[in-house]
């Protein structure tokens, strides 16, 4: 029986104590923050470092956004930590870390509301010791990136004399390569490279990072992890949800721009890296970016577009996207994709990845899992007969998300007078080895971006490499109609083509 370690908010400190990652003082300033990502993951993963001991004594955050929201916005944001956050230490303690928060109402263009923001913060520092540390987080729409950035320059508020300034950008970081390009371009224009943390929570995720670690800290994995060993790998992101009122959003969107580019990308560079030099940011980006580069531009013939039509998701009525408000009745917009892609290396060579993502499909899970090849011949002749089902290749599942957690499949001999070959699983789950955990991965990379390590975080070169993989798809499917559209009912597993993707190479989707 494999030993349980109880993971308390006391351990955490004690570890980051130890390892010094508890950050300087400092504000976090968060510009968007009356939209739904502040109440209901940046601040109770906020309140959840707090929890943990990891944010200093002397700490701030002040949220910005247009509307006057006063006094009511602290409130709000107690409501959030309390119904998303996991609360462990009781009420008190969340009203102890709501007095730190404060707003500030103003527009992005209003030179005004910098000059006053700037005022802000320098009182900030003299009554709370802040000490000119800074972190801005970027948590608006797209198009308010530039100008907020740019203001932020010319208000002189990047390069102080005393303290850190750091910038966290959210997704998405352009539309394609050449607003990806000229988007850098201008925040380069204010902030340095190490200044920069672009974010896709999804390397936030304790079981995104584990995949370094399962590869690298174990001898046993690594040497089959290559051509010689696997058949293919399969990523798959599903979400049972829909656009849940995004409609604006999701139709300039779609599945690709939203998880595809990003989030399915970066757990694909880390299950196929090569191993770095050191943990540190430089080395882990220098191997990441040498994936995508290595991966084969996309023919269209390797992908499957979707659309959910009207259906039932758990067992509920659903609308189709085109029913979606705000959407174009007529929408061409994808809300699955699947693609196969090559990615030419030495370790790769020959093995297909297929992977997809997909809205108001079957069930939430993220999920990737490594096929082995067949062994080199069939010894066992009553494989798969009578209690067994047909003999399986070796599988490794790497569950992402829910029930985090891995398993092996391997084949076992049936008790029974013959050899019957059975496949059985040896599992491992998060949550019975180290008990449940309330974290969002946000809090891991808001500390990170205040401790300055940029591990974890999107670099200018690997944004351009995955846009520059992923631009011209976009671009011939955008002069392609998609006359079967609506092609998947709402709770299934995506349209039929993406079957066949697979089909027509002799495999399957692993069942989820
Ligand atoms: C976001 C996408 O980046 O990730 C959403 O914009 C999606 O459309 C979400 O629902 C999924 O995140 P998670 O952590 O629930 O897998």
């Amino acid at each position: 029986m494999a030993t349980e370690v109880k993971v308390s908010p006391e351990s955490v400190a004690k570890t980051a104590q130890k390892n010094e990652r508890i950050p300087e003082p400092g504000v976090v300033v968060i510009f968007g923050a009356s939209g739904d990502l502040t109440k209901r993951k940046l601040l109770p993963a906020l309140y959840h470092l707090e929890e943990a001991g990891l944010l200093p004594e002397q700490f701030g955050i002040v949220g910005v956004a247009r509307r006057d929201l006063g006094e009511s916005f602290a409130q709000d944001m107690k409501k959030g930590i309390l119904e998303f956050g996991g609360v462990q230490k009781g009420e008190e303690n969340v009203d102890k870390f709501v007095s730190k928060v404060s707003y500030h109402a103003m527009n992005f263009d209003d030179e005004a509301g910098y000059a006053a923001l700037k005022d802000l913060l320098a009182k900030h520092d003299q009554e709370h010791g802040t000490k000119g540390n800074r972190l801005f987080y970027l948590a608006v729409a797209p198009e308010y990136f530039s100008d907020i950035v740019e203001h932020l320059g010319k208000h002189d508020m990047v390069h102080p004399k005393e303290g850190q300034v750091r910038v966290i950008i959210e997704k998405p970081f352009g539309h394609d390569l050449e607003s990806a390009k000229e988007l850098n371009a201008e925040v380069s224009k204010v902030f340095d490279e190490n200044q920069i943390f672009r974010i896709d929570h999804y390397l936030g995720k304790e079981t995104v990072q584990n995949l370094l670690v399962f590869r690298f800290a174990n001898e046993i994995f690594e040497p089959l992890w290559n051509r010689n060993y696997i058949d293919n790998v399969q990523i798959t992101a599903a979400e049972s949800i829909g656009i849940e009122g995004r409609g604006p959003f999701y139709e300039k969107a779609g599945a690709t721009r939203d998880i595809l580019q990003n989030h399915l990308m970066e757990v694909l560079s880390f299950v196929c890296m090569e191993p770095p030099i050191s943990f540190e940011a430089d080395a882990v980006r220098t191997e990441k970016l040498k994936v995508w580069e290595a991966i084969k531009p996309i023919e269209i013939d390797n992908t499957v577009r979707g659309q959910y039509g009207p259906g039932k998701v758990d067992g509920k009525d659903a609308i189709g996207y085109r029913q979606e408000d705000r959407v174009d009745p007529n929408s061409n917009t994808e809300t699955f994709a699947a693609l196969k892609l090559e990615i030419e290396n030495w370790r790769w060579a020959g093995v297909p990845f297929y992977i997809r993502a997909g809205k108001r499909l079957a069930k939430r899970v993220t999920e990737i899992t490594i096929q082995f090849r067949q062994p080199p011949m069939r010894l066992f002749d009553r494989a798969g007969s009578g209690h067994c089902p047909e003999i399986q290749p070796n599988l490794i599942s790497i569950r992402i998300q829910p029930d985090e957690g891995i398993s092996l499949r391997f084949g076992a001999k049936y008790p029974s007078p013959d050899m019957t070959v059975c496949p059985v699983n040896m599992d491992f789950s998060y949550a019975r080895a180290f008990g449940k955990s309330s974290a969002n991965g946000y809090e891991r990379l808001l500390l990170d971006a205040m401790l300055g390590d940029g591990t974890l975080f999107a670099h200018r070169a690997g944004v351009e490499a995955t846009w520059a993989l992923f631009t011209p798809l976009l671009e011939k499917w955008a002069g392609i109609k998609q006359a079967d559209f609506p092609n998947y009912a709402s709770g299934d597993w995506g349209p039929k083509a993406a079957e066949e993707l697979l089909e027509r190479d002799g495999r399957k989707w692993n069942k989820l």
